[in-house]
């Protein structure tokens, strides 16, 4: 069934089945690969609460959590300048990174982020998003982990929004053309 947020309308897309399915592969996948070490999740909000909640509840093993905040978009346009409203208050030498996004569109935000993050030295840093738009991409950026690879279109739902409305939607939608 199709929603109306403000003056758009948009269509179904990845259905919450869909994206819970991939979301618990990609879980077992990271549990594997950081057996024994406890990594640190940094989940970028404030997109990435659904997908941050429902990965980490099928992470198997030790695990800590932060949030980080920053904000570029204003409607469904990027303004391409990038603040930071919540920082990291976590050490974050010699730990294992795994940062959680929500999509990557242009990379502009996540693109500054590493490099605010390689100054606190790491361990390492991977790279795990829902989404990604490979048409859209501006930076250098190569993520380790991708639930799905989508058009350039513009979408909500699942935690994303339109101008502040959408994220409580369970499956994600496109907008209307
Ligand atoms: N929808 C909502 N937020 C976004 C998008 C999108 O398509 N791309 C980057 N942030
Ligand atoms: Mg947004």
């Amino acid at each position: 069934m199709k929603i109306v947020l403000h003056d758009k309308e948009f269509e179904p897309f990845i259905k919450e089945v869909a994206i819970q399915n991939r979301i618990n592969a990609m879980a077992e996948e990271l549990s594997d690969e950081y057996r024994n070490k406890t990594p640190l999740f940094i989940s970028m909000l404030n997109g990435a609460f659904w997908f941050t909640a429902d990965l980490l509840k099928q992470f198997n093993g030790d695990c800590e959590i932060s949030f980080v905040k920053f904000k570029s978009y204003s409607g469904m346009e990027s303004s391409g300048e990038i603040s930071q409203s919540i920082g990291l208050d976590t050490d974050i030498n010699g730990r294992d990174i795994i940062i959680l996004e929500d999509i990557i569109d242009t990379g502009k935000t996540l693109a500054v982020f590493l490099e605010v993050l390689k100054k606190y030295a790491p361990a390492s840093v991977k790279i795990v998003t829902l989404l990604l738009k490979p048409d859209a991409l501006l930076h250098d950026i190569k993520a380790d982990y991708i639930g799905f690879e989508i058009p350039s279109d513009f979408i909500v739902g699942y935690g994303l929004d339109y101008d502040g409305l959408g994220r409580n939607y369970r499956d994600i939608y496109v907008v209307k053309k």
